[in-house]
């Protein structure tokens, strides 16, 4: 055990006894061990070298040598995930070191896996899932059997076993049952309560019948003929006698109170013929009194619970009686726990399934009936209850308390009334031939009456059986060629107080170990002899004296217990004890036998307790708990009577059951009843004798966890199981000679790296084409050559190796030498004792550790370096990138920066633009503002001035043109006067010429008419002709002549007229142009409007016009501008005015001239002469302008011509 190796290190305190840890220092006394799991991890803890005489006594510790580290083991490599796929952990055998924590750890390592069985050499270790795993169906069970087929065949190795499961023990068992030996096999099953053994029997029987059924039998299930394969039988006999024999504990719901062996029989063939079911120590105690939280046997519930009304009335479950409690809660057999219900099935289900299998079993309907209604019957017995009353003899006696309770479990018992109150309330006893009867006590019979019950239960249950293996058993004995058993029976069991059944249990358990041990004792030395190994001088460790401290006669503690039952009413448990003391400890201080195998302290001794040492350890038993009564299990003289005589069939039946296993054939005199004991030694006898004969196959059930929950293990009850089980023991046995085994290659393979310095052509390093037991040989010879010789490290020429330098500076192991006997070479394997393993091993891990250190010292260079590149290149890598973040987050900045300044820019362009054009629009508005009012002004200014001056001219103009209108119209209108005047005249000259007209045409007539008659009566054509011609072109002027100047005549009228109109229209105009012109002279003087600068401006203005009136220069100041051109227009018209007046005034001179030749011309020829009448006019007109034109238009013409001047020079200067 060098530093660093890993250990297994035991803890008494804690859930898990095995703590993983590691050696930190060792010394020859003292091992310094830190712990590498469970709660104290990280934390030390040390441990002496002791001898391994003490280690013995618990057996938990495994010798070393002479010596060695309490409770620390080496602890196995772990195994890699490829080794886990291929099964290495499949059979803990093949594990290196094989002990307590090792089988411990990799059972649970495997648990957790869900790979719930194991291998531990020839035994199989199951532990219980707790949970419904796909581990048995159809197809599983088809490939075990097709590969123990091929197996048994040779066409696939046999050596090797079949993957771990019970299907493969009982694969085996069926093959080798089958091989040529036709050996019968048994498969026992043990382990504590609840482990499961039951549901593991099942799994056997069901692949052992599956593969012992008939294919061709045509008798199986309902489809056939309707009874049922002798297969499906076996298989319904579970049931019932699940019913009759199971109770729910607090340990397991469907725990068996019985022992129980299966026998298979198989005929040449291999076909299943039947089946034996031998039944052992039923816990009769239970049918009285069971504890709370459990139950009576499941039968009792079945029936209470799943009767049906019927059932209810004819077994006398009247619901009426019960005071409102459930009728299982009403019992008092099978209330006392609380009669919970079961987690798995109802009791309803369960009693259907009862029946049925009954049914299947070829049961009548009346033996059911009649089983059901003993059963009631002892549910009634329970409910019997006793009044205390005095007897004549002043003694307190028991009196039943209600007859009707009796009455009716005497009729379902099928007994006599009196008989049954009689053997519950008196005792007989035959003295010396004659009969005493004892009335009871009430305590006392009411103990009569639970061990009545008890009686009438216990041989119920035999006669359960009896049933059972009538209906399955096989017909002919001669037909049966081989046997398959199957024992599912109670594992060792230690509790705070044992009892009988404890110590029966307990020694069944020692004698299976004892038969065990020789088992592998046996194959042991099967395999040495296989191996060629010299045996002779190896020893195993033998049970015996245990066996002979319990059941050797006469000192043996039950026929010590047999001796006391036999005395009668003398003999007590508490004497039994004493007596036990006297013959195991007869020194007055001695606490252990000499065998070492019973012991009790001085208290012990004085409480009565006694202990005996199994192979699984220490058990104390509580002698005061009933020992003697339950051993005698008498049945009292009243209860035989009872039931020999006038009882029902069944009953006499059942009771003779009971009869035949207790009473013994003396073969002399009448049969002696047996104690228990002895029945069940001879049963266990008889087991063991059986067994021996058979080969024997192991399954070793282990409970995880006390919860019955699954995926939880507790390491603590696991390590006691294994204990209990003689797992470990059945280790220690197979090691005790040469522990270690390992084949060649392995071995070679292993310890070859011991000798590193021997070069290759003295010992190979590969196996290959060598033998591999002269290798090892070989190899072996140089070890010990080798390793006698001190360990040097220096080279030839001084230099020392790095390799050997790590070896200096380690702890140096012990040097390589032992015997060459403790190893030993085999056939195919290497067998060595612990003392020269562990040496090996200690030198391998000496070498191991100074090549991984040398490994890692080069791995941790590689990984230093690796580690150091890969930093650098980190490094870089980094410093890039901080480099890139700096220069980014700077350029960033340096952006930002500008662009804040582009910004502030901006906003300073913005604020200032914005003022600018604040301004610039105030300003600009201002100006506008101040130029559209000066404009304005101005504008309006003009604007006055020109409506001024265009009123002044509009008003001059209108005075000048109503003036000359009116000066018109005054010389219009006295021409017009003078014209109507002449008119009025010619008008009467018209008449006149009208008549002259006449005349003319008159004449015109009679000229035309002379004329025509001077042509007709001339003679001379042409004369004539011209002078009609010239006459006729004369009339044609002359009449034209008179045309026109009948339209002169006519436009002259209308002329006047018109002259006429416009004189009158002249008239007003020129007056209104006087008004207008008065009013704007007051309008001028009144307006106020007419600013002050105006008015200076004005007479600035005309401070240059010397002559001008009033009105006008006020005018002027407001009115319009007068251009040149319409002054020059001005002067024109006044030019043009005046020589239109200067013409009107010749045209008037010549009309006056034509008027006056008219006149003459009128007054000389009589025509019309145009001239003349212009003449008339001017000459007229002249008169109107000198005698008749209106004064005042006169003086308005006068006004005016000043004006037109004024105006004039205002605006032109
Ligand atoms: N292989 C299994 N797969 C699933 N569940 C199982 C298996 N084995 C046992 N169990 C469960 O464990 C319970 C107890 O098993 P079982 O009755 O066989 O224990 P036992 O060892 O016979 O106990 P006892 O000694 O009290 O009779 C079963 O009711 C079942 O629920
Ligand atoms: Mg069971």
């Amino acid at each position: 055990m060098e530093p660093g190796t890993k250990v297994w290190t035991y803890q008494s305190t804690g859930d898990d006894p095995w703590i993983l840890s590691e050696v930190l220092t060792r010394t020859p006394d003292l091992l310094t061990l830190k712990f590498l799991s469970g709660d104290d991890t990280g934390s030390t803890t040390t441990r002496p070298l002791v001898s391994s005489t003490s280690l013995n006594e618990d057996g938990t510790k495994m010798e070393m040598g002479d010596k060695k580290y309490e409770g620390v083991e080496l602890a196995n490599p772990p195994l890699s995930e490829s080794e886990i796929k291929e099964g290495s952990d499949a059979d803990m055998i093949s594990l290196p070191h094989l002990h307590e924590p090792a089988i411990l750890h990799a059972v649970s390592e495997r648990y957790f896996r869900g790979e719930i069985y194991t291998w531990t050499g020839p035994v199989l270790i199951a532990v219980n899932p707790f949970q419904r795993l796909p581990l048995y169906t159809r197809e599983i069970l088809e490939s075990y059997r097709q590969e123990g087929l091929l197996r048994s065949q040779n066409l696939l190795d046999a050596q090797k076993a079949l993957g771990p499961h019970v299907y493969s023990v009982a694969d085996r068992s069926y093959r080798q049952m089958m091989s040529e030996q036709r050996k019968s096999q048994s498969i026992l099953i043990s382990g504590e309560s609840g482990a499961g053994k039951t549901e593991t029997t099942k799994i056997v029987m069901l692949y052992l019948t599956t593969l012992g059924s008939n294919e061709s039998d045509g008798e199986s299930g309902e489809g056939g003929s309707g009874k049922l394969s002798i297969m499906e039988r076996v298989l319904q006999s579970n049931p019932i006698l699940e019913a009759f024999g199971n109770a729910k504990t607090l340990r397991n719901d469907n725990s068996s109170r019985f022992g129980k062996f299966i026998e298979l029989g198989f005929n040449r063939a291999g076909i299943l013929q039947g089946a034996k079911v031998q039944t052992y120590l039923l816990e009769k105690v239970r049918l009285g009194f069971h504890a709370s939280g459990e139950r009576n046997y499941h039968i009792f519930y079945q029936l209470l619970r799943g009767a049906t009304e019927e059932q209810h009335h004819k077994y006398c479950f009247h619901d009426g009686i019960t005071g409102g409690l459930e009728l299982a809660n009403f019992f008092h057999y099978t209330g006392q726990g609380g009669a919970p219900q079961l987690r798995e099935f109802t009791d309803e289900e369960g009693l259907k399934y009862t029946l049925k299998s009954m049914s299947s079993m070829g049961w009548s309907d009346d033996k059911i009936d009649n089983v059901l209604s003993i059963i009631a019957g002892i549910l009634h017995l329970g409910q019997v209850k006793f009044e205390s009353k005095l007897s004549e003899g002043g003694q307190e006696i028991a009196q039943l308390a209600d007859e009707k309770t009796v009455a009716d479990a005497a009729k379902l018992l099928g007994v006599d009334l009196q008989k049954l109150i009689t053997a519950l309330t008196v005792r007989i006893m035959v003295t010396r031939g004659e009969e005493i009867r004892i009335d009871l006590a009430p305590d006392k019979a009411a103990d009569a009456r639970d061990s009545l019950a008890k009686t009438i239960y216990g041989a119920m249950f035999l006669w359960v059986v009896k049933e059972v293996n009538n209906s399955i058993k096989w017909e002919n004995d001669k037909d049966i060629r081989s046997s398959a058993g199957v024992l599912d029976i109670f594992g060792f069991e230690s509790f705070a107080i044992n009892s009988f059944e404890q110590l029966c249990i307990n020694f069944t358990n020692e004698a299976l170990q004892q038969q065990f041990n020789k088992f592998i004792f046996k194959l042991e030395q099967e395999e040495y002899e296989r191996e060629s190994i010299n045996w002779a001088f190896i020893e195993f460790p033998d049970n015996q004296d245990c066996l002979d401290t319990i059941q050797a006669r006469p000192k043996g503690i039950l026929p010590m217990l047999d001796d006391e039952c036999k005395l009668g009413q003398r003999g007590s448990d508490k004497n039994w004890a004493q007596r036990l003391n006297e013959i195991y400890l007869p020194e007055r201080n001695q606490t252990i036998s000499e065998n070492t195998r019973f012991s009790a302290t001085a208290i012990q001794k004085a409480k009565g307790i006694f202990c005996v040492r199994h192979f699984a350890g220490n058990v104390q038993y509580t002698a005061e708990t009933g020992f003697l009564e339950k051993n005698r299990d008498e049945i009292p003289l009243t209860a035989k009577s009872l039931f020999e005589e006038d009882s029902s069939d069944l009953i006499k039946e059942v009771y003779e059951v009971q009869m035949e296993q207790s009473e013994e054939e003396t073969g002399k005199g009448p049969a002696k009843q047996k104690t228990v004991s002895q029945q069940f030694k001879q049963q266990l006898q008889s087991l063991i004798e059986m067994i021996e004969t058979t080969d024997p196959h192991y399954i070793r059930c282990l409970k995880p966890n006390d919860a019955a929950k699954p995926k939880l293990l507790t390491r603590k009850r696991l390590t006691e199981q294994l204990r209990y089980g003689g797992v470990l023991e059945a280790v220690r046995v197979a090691r005790m000679g040469y522990p270690v085994r390992l084949d060649h290659a392995g071995f070679f393979k292993r310890y070859r790296m011991l000798l590193p310095s021997v070069p290759e052509e003295k010992l190979a390093w590969s196996m290959e084409d060598e033998d591999p037991q002269k290798l090892c040989v070989k190899f072996l010879d140089i070890l010990l050559e080798e390793g006698a010789k001190p360990l040097v490290y220096e080279n030839a020429d001084g230099t020392i190796t790095r390799a050997n330098k790590i070896r200096m500076a380690q702890r140096q192991p012990e040097p390589m030498v032992f015997a060459k006997t403790d190893v030993q070479l085999g056939k195919t394997k290497v067998f060595m004792r612990k003392g020269p393993h562990d040496l090996l091993e200690s030198h391998r891990v000496f070498h191991q550790s100074a090549s991984s250190t040398l490994i890692q010292s080069w791995m941790k260079g590689m990984q230093q370096r690796r580690r150091y590149l890969i930093m650098a290149d980190a490094a870089l890598d980094i410093q890039r990138w901080y480099r890139g973040c700096m220069g980014r987050a700077r350029w960033w900045r340096l952006r930002e920066a500008q662009a804040g300044q582009l910004l502030t820019n901006n906003f300073r362009m913005q604020v200032v633009r914005i003022k600018y054009n604040r301004s610039r629009a105030g300003t600009i508005s201002l100006q506008a503002q101040y130029r559209g009012r000066a404009t304005r002004r101005l504008i309006a200014l003009t604007k006055i001035q020109a409506y001024r001056r265009m009123y002044i001219r509009k008003n001059a103009f209108r005075k000048l043109r109503s003036a000359s209108v009116a000066i018109q119209c005054c010389v219009r209108r006295g021409i017009a006067k003078k014209e109507f005047n002449e008119l009025k005249r010619s008008q009467k000259d018209m008449g006149k010429l009208k008549e002259h007209n006449e005349k003319l045409k008159m004449e015109m007539a009679s000229l035309k008419a002379m004329l025509q008659a001077q042509a007709a009566s001339d003679a001379g054509k042409a004369e004539n002709k011209k002078a009609i011609e010239e006459k006729e072109e004369e009339i044609k002027k002359l009449e034209i002549r008179v045309s026109q100047l009948e339209r002169e005549l006519a436009n002259e009228k209308e002329f006047v007229q018109k002259l006429e109109k416009e004189l009158a229209a002249q008239k007003e105009n020129n007056h209104r142009i006087v008004q207008d012109l008065q009013y704007q002279k007051e309008l001028l003087a009144k307006s106020p409007q007419v600013s002050e600068q105006a008015r200076k401006h004005s007479r600035a203005q005309s401070a240059g016009i010397p002559a001008v009136t009033e009105p006008l220069a006020e005018a002027v100041v407001v009115g319009h501008t007068i251009t040149p051109e319409a002054l020059a227009m001005h002067r024109a018209e006044v030019a043009r005015l005046e020589a239109q007046l200067e013409e009107e005034r010749k045209m008037r001179h010549a009309a006056s001239r034509e008027i006056r030749s008219l006149r003459s011309a009128l007054e000389g020829k009589g025509e019309y002469d145009a001239t003349a009448s212009t003449k008339f006019i001017s000459d007229t007109m002249s008169e109107v302008t000198e005698s008749e034109m209106d004064r005042s238009d006169v003086a308005n013409l006068n006004d005016i011509e000043p004006e037109m001047r004024c105006v004039t020079t205002c605006c032109f200067g």
